[in-house]
């Protein structure tokens, strides 16, 4: 462990090759570094500090960095116990980010990495899960007064947030980024879709196709992990608990059954859902010899790991990210990456194409609270969304990225589509 006033990461040699994973990333992001290179001449983060409680890797250290060259100080921690990658980690402490983040740190050791960064009275809060929000008004009520506002990136932040303003219990605005078209319709399908598979196939170097791909939830992150799953020749089956995506599973050619049913013949579990106790003792127990569990949801809750535990004979450690139980029944089961988020745990998480644009409207949705305060109209406290005019214009950048053209309407069908004395 490499420890400072500043910083804390597991070891500050990695720096090196945390760089040029970083410098990967920055190739591929071309929508934030458009943005990098615009702000960063008039800095419109200066006087502003941000503490930030996201993964770290390597396209969030695009998205610290862009902050840092936009004139912002930031202090930063990881929002998972085991999704850090230390050489990213290192590489930001070396190029003089205050962050507080390792590798398979305890519970403990993540909750003081969030003091470290709330300790500094940052007036901006960059959430991933909203650890950081629930500390800073748990723990650091008058800090929360002074904060100007905060972004939240996933869609269990999100919906904590909004139960929180709803119960009137929210000291500062928050924009929810995770519910930007150009953030849930492409890093929670695509992103999760292929990252996932990724996880279970570096943990796992199973062959897919064949295989029965059980997939907890077809919210749009299930939806992703079942298209890839069946891209690469599963059979997939989804168990859902709402009526409407449990039909749009269907006729998107999944097969649909109760959780009790799909342990019996899955290969390969995954859950997404965002709630716990999806696959608990009763299913274990009926599970098939060599069967294989993970999680892609934002918590460890939604595999009963307890319940798993209190079934075993033995356990052990088969490879990196992958440990067999062998349970009472002389079943085996295999546990990927502890039940913790099998993308950024047993891989590098989303790819940095789709994080462009989750990252590129956390970068505007910032700066729009930074603007908001300094024309002195702190936004209302409660949860807002990004506009659909920054959905479109970073969609338009992206595209252009892409080296994608697309039409435009003319005023006469502009005029046609609201005629309403326009028929057959
Ligand atoms: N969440 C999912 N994938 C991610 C990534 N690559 N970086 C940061 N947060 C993520």
């Amino acid at each position: 462990m490499t420890e400072t006033k500043t910083y804390k990461v597991a070891d500050i040699k990695l720096a090196s090759e945390g760089r040029k994973k970083i410098e990967w990333a920055e190739s591929r992001m071309p929508v934030l570094m458009n943005i990098r290179n615009t702000y960063e001449k008039t800095k419109p983060f200066k006087g502003y500090k941000i503490a930030g409680c996201l993964h770290v890797t390597k396209e969030t250290a695009v998205l610290v960095e862009t902050f840092k060259a936009c004139g912002a100080d930031v202090v930063w921690s990881g929002c998972n116990p085991l999704s850090t990658q230390d050489e990213i980690a290192a590489a930001l402490a070396a190029n003089g980010i205050s962050i507080f983040a390792w590798h398979g740190m305890d519970v403990k050791a993540f909750y003081w990495c969030i003091d470290k960064c709330l300790e500094v009275n940052p007036n901006l809060t960059l959430d991933d899960g909203a650890d950081l929000i629930f500390t800073a008004h748990n723990k650091y009520k008058e800090l929360c007064a002074k904060i100007v506002g905060g972004t939240e990136e996933t869609t269990t932040g999100v919906h904590r947030l909004r139960a929180m303003a709803k119960d009137g219990k929210l000291s500062y605005p928050v924009i929810a980024v995770n519910d930007a078209e150009t953030k849930w319709d492409f890093d929670n399908v695509y992103g999760t879709g292929q990252s996932t598979l990724d996880g279970v196939l570096r943990a796992t170097s199973v062959l897919l196709a064949g295989k029965n791909i059980v997939v907890a939830g077809y919210g749009h992150c299930g939806k992703g992990v079942a298209m890839r799953a069946k891209g690469m020749g599963a059979n997939v089956i989804v168990t859902e608990v709402k009526p409407t995506a449990a039909l749009k599973a269907t006729l998107e050619g999944m097969r649909v059954m109760k959780m009790d049913d799909a342990a019996k013949v899955g290969d390969i579990f995954i859950t997404a859902t965002g709630i716990k106790d999806i696959i608990t003792k009763k299913h274990f127990e009926k599970m098939k010899d060599g069967a294989i569990i993970c999680n892609t949801g934002h918590y460890d809750c939604e595999i009963n790991i307890p319940d798993l535990e209190s079934l075993k004979k033995s356990k052990r450690t088969v490879r990196n990210d992958n440990e067999e139980y062998v349970l009472k029944n002389g079943n085996r089961v295999y546990l990927l990456a502890q039940g913790r988020l099998v993308n950024l745990a047993a891989a590098e998480g989303h790819p940095s194409e789709v994080m462009d644009m989750s990252f590129a409207n956390q970068f505007l949705s910032q700066l729009r609270l930074v603007n908001a305060h300094k024309k002195g109209t702190k936004l209302e406290n409660t949860v807002h969304d990004i506009s659909n005019q920054q959905d479109q214009e970073l969609a338009s950048l992206k595209l252009k990225t892409m080296g994608h053209s697309i039409d435009t309407l003319t005023k006469e069908q502009i005029a046609y589509a609201s005629d309403y004395s326009a028929g057959t």
